[in-house]
């Protein structure tokens, strides 16, 4: 099932919406607090999208390169194209204020969001051992030109 959902922008008022999404996506140890996601998006360059029904992302941009810090759909809301709206949300705005590339890190083993990230464009860059304990992280890069 496919959904064109209404994104928001998140400020640190929305830290706890975007925790809550993030503790239901992620494991214990990988969840990020409301206070950790409130710094985060404050930061320069920063910026986050929630989709209000379950799904959020924060990226960063720096000089002209992009970066998505994290990605997170709620379990039951899965394979509805809401991340995918986020990413692509998130690779307009990257875009519109003068970035000419997104990269990310993805664990080696995460085949969801390893397919997501190919269909929209990303392509593997480089391999870091073990990044996530002993799982090894892939930077994935998307033009954005
Ligand atoms: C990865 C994640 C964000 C994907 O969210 P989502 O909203 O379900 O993703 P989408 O519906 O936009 O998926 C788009 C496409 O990606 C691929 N995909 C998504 N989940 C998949 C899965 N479990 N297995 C295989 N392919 C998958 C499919 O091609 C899918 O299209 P389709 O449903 O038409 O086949 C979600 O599974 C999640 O929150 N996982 C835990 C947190 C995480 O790993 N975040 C990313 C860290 S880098």
């Amino acid at each position: 099932m496919s959904t064109n959902p209404v994104l928001v922008w998140a400020t640190p008022l929305q830290a706890a919406a975007m925790a809550a999404i993030h503790e239901a996506a992620f494991p214990p140890g990988e969840r990020w607090s409301a206070d950790s996601l409130a710094i985060q998006v404050g930061q320069p360059g920063a910026f986050g999208l929630i989709d209000p029904e379950g799904a959020m992302v924060l990226a960063r941009v720096a000089a002209d390169e992009a970066e998505i810090l994290t990605l997170a759909t709620v379990p039951l809301l899965r394979r509805q194209h809401r991340a995918t709206a986020l990413l692509r949300a998130a690779l307009d705005h990257a875009r519109a204020i003068g970035a000419r590339a997104m990269f990310l890190e993805v664990s080696e083993t995460n085949i969801a969001a390893r397919t997501l990230y190919e269909e929209i464009g990303f392509r593997q860059v480089g391999r870091r051992p073990h990044y996530y304990g002993q799982v090894a992280a892939l930077t994935l890069r998307r033009n954005l030109s």
